[in-house]
């Protein structure tokens, strides 16, 4: 019989910019899993500012990631019950530890760890900003998704976020397939060979080995980022996620898949302020058909059909 860590489905929630709804995001697509009956547990790895368990109108939890590695308390024993049924959390609520402290190999024992839980569904609410514990905590998830709203300076930071996770992706495959030395030599002569960007390089190198371009393939399949929109307003702000796509398939050579947006909801912040989990107490707001969607859309990795939600009509709520 298949164990359940063969089953369990890490997904990771970060972004460049701070207060753009990760944590609203996690904590709600979470409960959309845990509805749907899945097992679900929330980690809240934003060491620093953890208030995923706010959203569940929890206090703060006793136990928190701190204690797992400090005091070696098992993460089943630190997790909470969040009140939905079928959702777990984890805090990551930190005294003496910060992300700064955490090394490679704790993250990945804390992944291992985190694979053994008994869940279908592990979702990490990561914090803002580009640091290098972020982007290895992001690059180990299964499923990685990005939150931003549609201003330009979230859009510029998010385009940042996902730039450096991918430039970290390729470092760590150029390591591991011990291309470094190719690499830099190719690098060297990129003007001979008209190579202004990564992605240039990568098209140069797929194009000059087979056994390059075997790798890429398989490692780079498996490396899809997907965007959610929050807080969007009008029509013009959910077209923003197709351009985002684009500008990652131009100017980086990565396909990334736009799964869906959430309009802005003055009912999310009441439920927040109400410590009311958003899902639960709100079956009236268009944010939850929303949810719902992107939540699919990130399990099979489908894109979202905006030509088909603006022929339908249903966009033209927002305006
Ligand atoms: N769709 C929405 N409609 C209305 N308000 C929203 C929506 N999403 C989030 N908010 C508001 O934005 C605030 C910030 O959201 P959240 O805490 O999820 O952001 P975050 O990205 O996790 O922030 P941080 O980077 O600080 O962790 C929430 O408290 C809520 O009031
Ligand atoms: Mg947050």
């Amino acid at each position: 019989m298949d164990t359940p860590e063969k089953h369990c489905k890490i997904w990771a929630v970060g972004g460049g910019k701070g207060g753009t709804g990760k944590s609203f995001i996690t904590s709600s697509t979470g409960t959309c899993l845990a509805l749907k009956g899945s097992k679900t547990i929330l980690l809240d790895a934003d060491l620093g500012g953890a208030n995923l368990h706010s959203f569940f109108g929890l206090n703060k939890p006793r136990y928190s990631l701190a204690d797992f590695f400090e005091k070696k308390i098992p993460l089943q024993d630190i997790m909470v019950q969040s009140g939905v049924a079928n959702l777990g959390l984890i805090t990551g609520s930190i005294g003496s530890l910060d992300s700064e402290s955490i090394n490679f190999a704790q993250k990945q024992k804390l992944f291992r760890h985190i694979r053994a839980l008994d869940a279908d569904h592990i979702l990490i609410d990561l914090g803002a900003g580009t640091h290098i514990n972020t982007l290895d905590t992001f690059l180990l998830a299964d499923r990685m998704i990005v939150v931003t709203v549609p201003e330009i300076t979230a859009l510029e930071n998010m385009y940042q976020f996902i730039k450096s996770v991918y430039f970290r992706k390729m470092k760590f495959i150029f390591k591991t397939y011990d291309l470094n030395t190719t690499i830099q030599d190719t690098w060297k002569n990129r003007a001979s060979h008209n190579i202004r960007s990564l992605k240039d390089l990568i098209t140069h190198l797929r194009e000059s080995s087979e056994y390059i371009r075997d790798i890429f393939d398989r490692e780079i399949s498996g490396f899809v980022v997907h965007i959610v929109l929050n807080q969007v307003r009008t029509t013009r702000d959910i077209l923003v996620g197709e351009n985002l796509k684009s500008a990652c398939m131009n100017f980086l050579g990565l396909k990334v898949v736009y799964a869906g947006y959430c309009r802005q909801d003055e009912a999310v912040h009441e439920n927040i302020n109400n410590k009311e989990p958003f899902l639960i107490f709100n079956r009236i707001s268009p944010v939850v058909k929303e949810i719902k969607t992107l939540t699919d859309n990130i399990i099979t990795g489908t894109h979202l059909s905006v030509r088909k939600d603006l022929v339908n009509g249903s966009l033209s709520q927002i305006l």
